[in-house]
């Protein structure tokens, strides 16, 4: 079979190439709780190529080689002995965080606590978009940032893609409003948000800090971005959750967060219900699907490295002889 495989700490836009693998060996009786999946589509995210070119050498080393990927969606083509959630023939989608990297490949080996039912009516390319940058921002805003209905919001980044479901997860849950910044002002507009302050062109802080603010998310980093957050946040009770961390303080507002992604039986379950009801939408760049060759990995890597990309980057990993 084909999968995407690095060999050494190195640009994965330079190095990573598409080669023949053993396809995984699956025993039911030893993979107890894991099902074989055959891969419909896989997407990346920026800490696969910080794993890679060994930005998060000391604590997440990359296990080489290595396949990169952690969202997947496919189908089920054999069941460990302990499975109980799925069968052979299911669609399933997640975020296949243990064994660590795998899914640019036609096959891999998937924890059931990692998957949930792919949403009716998505296609695997669609739905392999949604795991870690959805599950990161729901759980940024209801298990970090105390978001409730009537919550008034403020995403930093609001076309990143975990930036994006931010805004249509806050959208779907009665946030009273929401504002972002961005520099492509429609595009953020089209995801719900309220109010979208074009960073390129203004200061968010002063155009925001008003201190009215229940929650600030940060998707993009920078020690300016926490200043400008104080201006917007009420004193008591607000959060400003980041998703990429950086800043010293003691201020109790401030929550660091890692994304838990074993959670398909409850946090991407909930997110599933929002897709299959049209609540939320797949946010997509418009340069894919890429596909499961070495000049197509290297280019997707490449756009997602750019920072500039406009939705998530999906590999469609059907390969046709
Ligand atoms: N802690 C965790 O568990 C966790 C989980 C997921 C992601 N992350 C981190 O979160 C960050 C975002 O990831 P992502 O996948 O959402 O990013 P992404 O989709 O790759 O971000 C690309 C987007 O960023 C926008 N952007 C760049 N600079 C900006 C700025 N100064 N202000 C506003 N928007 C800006 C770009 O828009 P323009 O074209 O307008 O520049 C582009 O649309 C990454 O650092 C990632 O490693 C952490």
């Amino acid at each position: 079979m084909k999968a995407a495989v690095q060999k050494e700490y190195g640009n994965p836009a330079e190095v990573l190439s598409v080669e023949d693998v053993e396809k995984p060996s699956f025993d039911a009786a030893v993979s107890k709780t894991c099902v074989l999946l055959k891969v419909g589509a896989a997407s990346i995210n920026p800490i696969d190529y910080k794993i890679l070119d060994g930005s998060l050498k000391g604590f997440l080393p990359a296990p080489f080689p290595s396949t990169p990927g952690f969202d997947v969606a496919g189908t089920v083509e054999a069941v460990g002995a302990d499975v109980t959630r799925f069968k052979v023939g299911d669609r399933v989608f997640g975020d296949n965080w243990n064994p660590m990297f795998s899914t640019l490949s036609e096959y891999i080996v998937a924890k059931q606590e990692c998957l949930t039912n792919t949403p009716a009516d998505l296609s695997d390319v669609e739905a392999a978009s949604i795991p870690l940058a959805g599950l990161t921002s729901y759980q940024a805003l209801l298990k970090h940032g105390g978001f409730k209905e009537g919550s008034k919001i403020f995403v930093n980044g609001g076309t990143t893609a975990t930036g994006s479901y931010a805004i249509q997860l806050a959208k779907a849950l009665g946030a009273s409003h929401v504002a972002c910044s961005a520099s492509n002002v429609e595009l953020a507009k089209s995801f719900g948000a309220d109010t979208v302050v074009n960073y390129k062109e203004k200061d968010w802080g002063e155009e925001l800090g008003d201190g009215s603010y229940d929650l600030v998310y940060e998707t993009v980093g920078g020690k300016e971005s926490w200043d400008k957050a104080l201006k917007l946040l009420k004193e008591e009770g607000s959060a400003f959750v980041t998703l990429v961390g950086g800043i010293e303080t003691t201020d109790a507002r401030y929550k660091g967060m890692m994304c838990d992604n074993a959670t398909g039986e409850t946090d991407l379950e909930e997110l599933r219900k929002l897709f299959e009801s049209k609540k939320m939408k797949p946010y997509l760049e418009p340069s894919g699907p890429y596909k499961l060759t070495t000049d197509s990995v290297r280019a997707g890597f490449e756009k997602l490295q750019s920072h500039r990309a406009k939705g998530k980057i999906v590999f469609d990993c059907n390969v046709t002889a």
